[in-house]
Protein backbone atom coordinates (compact mmCIF):
# COMPACT_ATOMS: atom_id res chain seq x y z
CA UNK A 1 0.00 0.00 0.00
CA UNK A 2 1.66 3.54 -0.81
CA UNK A 3 1.97 5.82 2.25
CA UNK A 4 -0.81 8.41 0.49
CA UNK A 5 -3.10 5.61 0.70
CA UNK A 6 -2.44 4.33 4.37
CA UNK A 7 -2.82 7.58 5.75
CA UNK A 8 -6.15 7.64 4.64
CA UNK A 9 -6.80 4.52 6.73
CA UNK A 10 -8.76 4.87 9.58
CA UNK A 11 -9.35 2.58 12.91
CA UNK A 12 -11.76 2.59 15.41
CA UNK A 13 -9.10 1.37 17.87
CA UNK A 14 -8.65 3.54 20.76
CA UNK A 15 -5.00 4.55 20.55
CA UNK A 16 -2.98 4.51 23.38
CA UNK A 17 -0.19 5.22 21.44
CA UNK A 18 2.21 8.41 20.09
CA UNK A 19 1.87 11.18 18.77
CA UNK A 20 0.19 12.72 21.71
CA UNK A 21 -2.27 14.58 19.67
CA UNK A 22 -4.14 11.47 18.76
CA UNK A 23 -5.21 12.69 15.29
CA UNK A 24 -7.65 14.47 16.35
CA UNK A 25 -7.11 17.22 18.90
CA UNK A 26 -5.38 19.69 16.91
CA UNK A 27 -3.75 22.96 18.54
CA UNK A 28 -3.39 24.70 15.46
CA UNK A 29 -6.53 24.33 13.63
CA UNK A 30 -5.70 25.58 10.56
CA UNK A 31 -3.59 22.71 10.10
CA UNK A 32 -6.22 19.75 10.72
CA UNK A 33 -5.46 17.93 8.02
CA UNK A 34 -1.99 17.76 8.87
CA UNK A 35 -2.56 16.43 12.34
CA UNK A 36 -5.24 13.50 11.03
CA UNK A 37 -2.37 12.18 9.13
CA UNK A 38 0.27 12.08 11.31
CA UNK A 39 1.09 8.61 12.48
CA UNK A 40 3.21 7.35 14.48
CA UNK A 41 6.07 4.83 13.06
CA UNK A 42 4.17 2.16 14.88
CA UNK A 43 0.33 2.26 13.46
CA UNK A 44 -0.69 -1.33 13.07
CA UNK A 45 -0.97 0.06 9.32
CA UNK A 46 2.87 -0.10 9.25
CA UNK A 47 3.74 2.66 7.98
CA UNK A 48 7.53 1.81 7.78
CA UNK A 49 6.88 -0.22 5.10
CA UNK A 50 4.64 1.66 3.00
CA UNK A 51 8.14 3.88 3.23
CA UNK A 52 10.26 1.04 2.15
CA UNK A 53 7.99 -0.02 -0.75
CA UNK A 54 7.85 3.77 -1.14
CA UNK A 55 11.44 4.43 -1.92
CA UNK A 56 12.28 1.21 -3.69
CA UNK A 57 9.39 2.41 -6.33
CA UNK A 58 11.30 5.80 -6.38
CA UNK A 59 14.57 4.12 -6.86
CA UNK A 60 13.34 2.28 -9.97
CA UNK A 61 11.54 5.36 -11.41
CA UNK A 62 15.74 7.29 -10.94
CA UNK A 63 17.28 4.10 -12.00
CA UNK A 64 19.52 4.28 -9.15
CA UNK A 65 20.66 1.27 -6.58
CA UNK A 66 18.48 2.98 -3.62
CA UNK A 67 17.26 6.23 -3.16
CA UNK A 68 15.63 7.42 0.31
CA UNK A 69 13.41 10.07 1.29
CA UNK A 70 14.78 12.80 3.74
CA UNK A 71 12.75 15.43 5.81
CA UNK A 72 15.30 17.42 6.78
CA UNK A 73 16.47 18.86 3.99
CA UNK A 74 19.51 18.12 1.37
CA UNK A 75 21.78 19.28 4.33
CA UNK A 76 21.08 15.47 6.15
CA UNK A 77 21.52 13.59 2.60
CA UNK A 78 24.93 15.13 2.49
CA UNK A 79 26.11 14.71 6.06
CA UNK A 80 24.37 11.16 5.61
CA UNK A 81 26.72 10.62 2.34
CA UNK A 82 29.83 11.66 3.79
CA UNK A 83 29.18 9.14 7.06
CA UNK A 84 28.34 6.33 4.92
CA UNK A 85 31.70 6.10 2.91
CA UNK A 86 34.25 7.83 5.00
CA UNK A 87 35.93 7.21 7.94
CA UNK A 88 37.60 8.52 11.05
CA UNK A 89 41.05 10.00 9.60
CA UNK A 90 40.31 9.78 5.84
CA UNK A 91 40.52 12.88 3.28
CA UNK A 92 37.49 14.94 1.54
CA UNK A 93 37.63 17.05 -1.05
CA UNK A 94 35.22 20.11 -0.82
CA UNK A 95 35.16 23.56 -1.91
CA UNK A 96 36.49 26.15 0.56
CA UNK A 97 33.15 28.09 0.02
CA UNK A 98 30.34 25.15 0.04
CA UNK A 99 27.57 25.02 1.80
CA UNK A 100 27.91 24.77 5.43
CA UNK A 101 26.16 21.10 5.51
CA UNK A 102 29.43 19.61 3.31
CA UNK A 103 32.06 20.83 6.26
CA UNK A 104 30.07 19.70 8.98
CA UNK A 105 29.48 16.28 7.32
CA UNK A 106 33.22 16.04 7.11
CA UNK A 107 33.45 17.64 10.89
CA UNK A 108 30.76 14.85 11.94
CA UNK A 109 32.60 12.06 10.30
CA UNK A 110 35.83 12.68 11.89
CA UNK A 111 37.68 13.06 8.36
CA UNK A 112 40.11 15.83 7.49
CA UNK A 113 38.80 18.13 5.00
CA UNK A 114 40.87 18.93 1.92
CA UNK A 115 40.07 22.52 -0.04
CA UNK A 116 39.60 22.90 -3.52
CA UNK A 117 38.95 26.15 -5.12
CA UNK A 118 36.87 27.00 -7.69
CA UNK A 119 38.07 29.55 -10.74
CA UNK A 120 35.41 32.62 -10.84
CA UNK A 121 33.54 33.28 -14.05
CA UNK A 122 34.19 37.14 -14.44
CA UNK A 123 30.96 37.90 -16.35
CA UNK A 124 28.57 36.86 -14.16
CA UNK A 125 30.50 37.57 -10.73
CA UNK A 126 29.76 33.95 -9.48
CA UNK A 127 31.81 30.81 -9.06
CA UNK A 128 31.97 28.84 -12.58
CA UNK A 129 31.51 25.00 -13.07
CA UNK A 130 34.01 22.48 -11.77
CA UNK A 131 36.22 20.20 -13.99
CA UNK A 132 38.16 17.97 -13.95
CA UNK A 133 40.96 20.11 -14.39
CA UNK A 134 40.58 21.98 -11.40
CA UNK A 135 39.60 18.90 -9.19
CA UNK A 136 43.48 16.82 -10.35
CA UNK A 137 45.89 18.10 -8.32
CA UNK A 138 44.47 18.32 -5.41
CA UNK A 139 43.56 14.30 -5.84
CA UNK A 140 47.10 13.43 -7.25
CA UNK A 141 48.72 15.16 -3.77
CA UNK A 142 46.01 13.70 -1.22
CA UNK A 143 44.68 10.61 -0.44
CA UNK A 144 40.98 11.10 -0.80
CA UNK A 145 38.17 8.95 0.14
CA UNK A 146 35.59 11.43 -1.25
CA UNK A 147 35.29 14.42 -3.42
CA UNK A 148 32.24 16.27 -2.62
CA UNK A 149 30.98 18.95 -5.33
CA UNK A 150 28.04 21.20 -6.22
CA UNK A 151 26.44 20.70 -9.38
CA UNK A 152 24.32 22.97 -10.83
CA UNK A 153 25.95 25.95 -8.81
CA UNK A 154 23.41 28.03 -7.33
CA UNK A 155 23.07 30.12 -10.31
CA UNK A 156 22.76 26.92 -12.55
CA UNK A 157 26.25 26.34 -13.72
CA UNK A 158 26.54 22.23 -14.64
CA UNK A 159 29.55 20.11 -14.61
CA UNK A 160 30.82 17.33 -16.42
CA UNK A 161 29.76 14.60 -13.85
CA UNK A 162 30.75 11.87 -16.27
CA UNK A 163 34.37 12.96 -16.59
CA UNK A 164 34.64 13.98 -12.78
CA UNK A 165 32.95 10.67 -11.85
CA UNK A 166 36.32 8.75 -14.09
CA UNK A 167 38.14 11.22 -12.40
CA UNK A 168 37.28 10.08 -9.12
CA UNK A 169 37.66 6.48 -10.08
CA UNK A 170 41.29 6.71 -11.19
CA UNK A 171 41.80 8.24 -7.65
CA UNK A 172 39.67 5.64 -5.39
CA UNK A 173 37.56 8.22 -4.47
CA UNK A 174 33.62 8.37 -3.83
CA UNK A 175 31.63 11.14 -5.55
CA UNK A 176 29.45 12.72 -3.83
CA UNK A 177 27.19 15.56 -5.97
CA UNK A 178 25.13 18.22 -3.95
CA UNK A 179 22.41 18.61 -6.83
CA UNK A 180 19.94 20.58 -4.56
CA UNK A 181 18.88 22.89 -7.11
CA UNK A 182 18.62 20.43 -10.12
CA UNK A 183 15.49 18.02 -8.98
CA UNK A 184 13.97 18.70 -12.26
CA UNK A 185 16.71 17.45 -14.06
CA UNK A 186 15.88 13.78 -14.32
CA UNK A 187 12.79 14.87 -16.17
CA UNK A 188 13.31 16.67 -19.04
CA UNK A 189 15.73 16.28 -21.68
CA UNK A 190 15.84 20.05 -22.25
CA UNK A 191 17.27 20.46 -18.43
CA UNK A 192 20.73 19.58 -17.98
CA UNK A 193 21.91 15.87 -17.12
CA UNK A 194 21.39 14.69 -13.73
CA UNK A 195 23.98 12.85 -12.05
CA UNK A 196 21.94 10.68 -9.91
CA UNK A 197 22.89 7.87 -12.54
CA UNK A 198 26.64 8.90 -12.55
CA UNK A 199 27.40 10.01 -9.30
CA UNK A 200 28.25 7.71 -6.30
CA UNK A 201 26.04 9.59 -4.07
CA UNK A 202 23.32 12.50 -5.06
CA UNK A 203 21.33 14.75 -3.34
CA UNK A 204 18.26 16.76 -4.31
CA UNK A 205 15.98 19.15 -2.25
CA UNK A 206 12.38 18.44 -3.48
CA UNK A 207 11.54 21.86 -1.96
CA UNK A 208 13.51 24.21 -4.61
CA UNK A 209 12.61 24.03 -7.51
CA UNK A 210 10.56 20.46 -7.53
CA UNK A 211 7.60 21.80 -5.91
CA UNK A 212 7.54 20.02 -2.82
CA UNK A 213 7.61 21.10 1.18
CA UNK A 214 9.72 22.26 3.10
CA UNK A 215 12.65 20.74 3.97
CA UNK A 216 11.97 17.45 1.70
CA UNK A 217 14.52 16.61 -0.32
CA UNK A 218 16.22 12.86 -1.49
CA UNK A 219 19.32 10.68 -1.55
CA UNK A 220 20.29 8.56 -4.23
CA UNK A 221 23.16 6.25 -4.06
CA UNK A 222 24.48 4.28 -7.16
CA UNK A 223 27.41 2.41 -5.40
CA UNK A 224 27.74 -0.42 -3.35
CA UNK A 225 27.33 1.68 0.10
CA UNK A 226 23.46 1.54 1.07
CA UNK A 227 23.50 4.81 2.71
CA UNK A 228 20.40 3.84 5.70
CA UNK A 229 22.81 3.26 8.23
CA UNK A 230 24.69 6.37 8.34
CA UNK A 231 20.62 7.96 7.98
CA UNK A 232 19.90 6.47 11.09
CA UNK A 233 22.42 7.91 13.21
CA UNK A 234 21.19 12.04 12.15
CA UNK A 235 17.51 11.09 11.47
CA UNK A 236 14.53 10.74 14.10
CA UNK A 237 13.25 7.73 15.14
CA UNK A 238 9.64 9.47 14.83
CA UNK A 239 9.76 10.61 11.29
CA UNK A 240 6.76 12.76 9.85
CA UNK A 241 4.95 10.17 7.69
CA UNK A 242 2.55 13.51 6.23
CA UNK A 243 5.97 15.06 4.90
CA UNK A 244 7.02 11.68 3.72
CA UNK A 245 3.82 10.87 1.82
CA UNK A 246 4.24 14.39 0.19
CA UNK A 247 8.03 12.93 -1.17
CA UNK A 248 6.04 9.73 -2.19
CA UNK A 249 2.86 12.39 -4.39
CA UNK A 250 5.77 14.58 -5.59
CA UNK A 251 8.15 12.23 -7.38
CA UNK A 252 4.61 10.24 -9.02
CA UNK A 253 3.84 13.83 -10.05
CA UNK A 254 6.80 14.72 -11.55
CA UNK A 255 7.25 11.43 -13.17
CA UNK A 256 3.38 11.39 -14.46
CA UNK A 257 2.99 13.10 -18.28
CA UNK A 258 1.12 16.19 -15.90
CA UNK A 259 4.00 16.83 -14.38
CA UNK A 260 6.55 16.68 -17.28
CA UNK A 261 4.30 18.62 -19.16
CA UNK A 262 4.10 21.23 -16.24
CA UNK A 263 8.15 20.92 -16.68
CA UNK A 264 8.22 21.46 -20.50
CA UNK A 265 5.31 24.63 -20.28
CA UNK A 266 8.10 26.42 -17.85
CA UNK A 267 10.66 25.57 -20.06
CA UNK A 268 8.59 27.32 -23.13
CA UNK A 269 8.10 29.91 -20.89
CA UNK A 270 11.18 30.59 -19.64
CA UNK A 271 12.69 30.34 -23.52
CA UNK A 272 9.82 32.52 -25.04
CA UNK A 273 10.82 35.38 -22.33
CA UNK A 274 14.49 34.46 -23.54
CA UNK A 275 13.55 35.42 -27.07
CA UNK A 276 10.89 38.67 -26.24
CA UNK A 277 13.73 40.40 -23.80
CA UNK A 278 16.75 41.04 -26.73
CA UNK A 279 18.31 43.69 -24.36
CA UNK A 280 18.66 41.13 -21.78
CA UNK A 281 21.85 38.74 -21.63
CA UNK A 282 20.81 35.29 -20.15
CA UNK A 283 23.65 32.33 -18.81
CA UNK A 284 24.09 29.49 -16.91
CA UNK A 285 23.28 26.22 -18.49
CA UNK A 286 20.15 25.64 -16.61
CA UNK A 287 17.03 27.74 -18.39
CA UNK A 288 15.00 27.23 -14.73
CA UNK A 289 18.09 29.85 -13.07
CA UNK A 290 17.22 33.25 -14.98
CA UNK A 291 20.67 34.50 -14.28
CA UNK A 292 20.52 37.84 -16.15
CA UNK A 293 22.28 41.10 -16.97
CA UNK A 294 21.37 44.36 -18.86
CA UNK A 295 23.91 46.67 -20.99
CA UNK A 296 22.96 49.52 -19.16
CA UNK A 297 22.78 48.68 -15.47
CA UNK A 298 25.38 46.82 -13.05
CA UNK A 299 23.58 44.10 -11.48
CA UNK A 300 22.75 45.18 -8.16
CA UNK A 301 21.31 48.65 -9.54
CA UNK A 302 18.70 46.09 -12.04
CA UNK A 303 17.78 44.07 -8.69
CA UNK A 304 16.83 47.76 -7.40
CA UNK A 305 14.88 48.26 -10.09
CA UNK A 306 13.06 45.14 -10.85
CA UNK A 307 12.15 45.59 -7.03
CA UNK A 308 10.79 48.89 -7.93
CA UNK A 309 8.32 47.05 -10.05
CA UNK A 310 7.39 44.56 -7.53
CA UNK A 311 9.92 41.70 -8.81
CA UNK A 312 12.41 39.81 -6.04
CA UNK A 313 15.15 38.29 -6.91
CA UNK A 314 17.59 35.24 -5.18
CA UNK A 315 20.65 37.35 -5.42
CA UNK A 316 22.13 39.87 -7.48
CA UNK A 317 26.15 40.80 -7.66
CA UNK A 318 28.16 43.52 -9.58
CA UNK A 319 27.65 41.65 -12.70
CA UNK A 320 24.54 40.12 -12.29
CA UNK A 321 20.91 39.11 -10.65
CA UNK A 322 19.78 35.46 -10.48
CA UNK A 323 15.56 34.78 -9.84
CA UNK A 324 14.88 31.25 -9.35
CA UNK A 325 11.77 29.50 -11.20
CA UNK A 326 10.62 26.11 -10.33
CA UNK A 327 7.78 23.69 -11.21
CA UNK A 328 5.32 26.48 -9.35
CA UNK A 329 6.36 28.90 -11.89
CA UNK A 330 3.48 29.97 -14.03
CA UNK A 331 3.19 31.98 -17.27
CA UNK A 332 1.79 35.11 -15.44
CA UNK A 333 4.69 35.36 -12.97
CA UNK A 334 7.15 35.12 -16.08
CA UNK A 335 4.72 37.74 -18.23
CA UNK A 336 4.97 40.06 -15.34
CA UNK A 337 9.09 39.76 -15.28
CA UNK A 338 9.04 39.53 -19.08
CA UNK A 339 6.52 43.68 -19.02
CA UNK A 340 9.38 44.14 -16.10
CA UNK A 341 12.47 43.67 -17.73
CA UNK A 342 11.74 45.48 -20.81
CA UNK A 343 11.29 48.59 -18.79
CA UNK A 344 13.66 48.38 -16.71
CA UNK A 345 15.86 48.87 -19.91
CA UNK A 346 14.69 52.07 -21.16
CA UNK A 347 15.08 53.55 -17.69
C1 LIG B 1 24.02 24.18 -2.87
C2 LIG B 1 23.18 23.79 -1.69
N1 LIG B 1 23.37 22.58 -1.14
C3 LIG B 1 22.63 22.18 -0.09
C4 LIG B 1 21.67 22.98 0.46
C5 LIG B 1 20.86 22.47 1.63
O1 LIG B 1 19.58 22.17 1.21
P1 LIG B 1 18.37 21.97 2.22
O2 LIG B 1 17.85 23.33 2.52
O3 LIG B 1 17.39 21.13 1.44
O4 LIG B 1 18.90 21.28 3.42
C6 LIG B 1 21.45 24.26 -0.07
C7 LIG B 1 20.44 25.15 0.53
O5 LIG B 1 20.37 26.32 0.32
C8 LIG B 1 22.22 24.68 -1.18
O6 LIG B 1 22.07 25.90 -1.72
Amino acid sequence: MSLIKLLRKKTTNALFTTPSHGGKFFIYHKFRQFYKSDISETDTHNPTEALFKAEEAASKIYGTNYTYFLTNGSSSGIIASVLACVKSGDKVLLHEDAHPSHLNAVKLAGAVPVFYKLPLNSDWGVYDKNSVENLEPYLKNNEIKAVIITSPTYEGFVSDIKSIKELCEKYGAYLITDEAHGALYPFSERLPQSAVKISDFTIQSLHKTAGGLNPTALLHSNCNINPSEALKMINTTSPSYPLLATIEANINFLNSQKGKRKIEELIDNILALRKSCSNIVFGGDDLTKILIKSGSLDGNELSERLFEFGIEDERSNESSVLLLTGIGTDLKKIERLKKVLKKCNKL
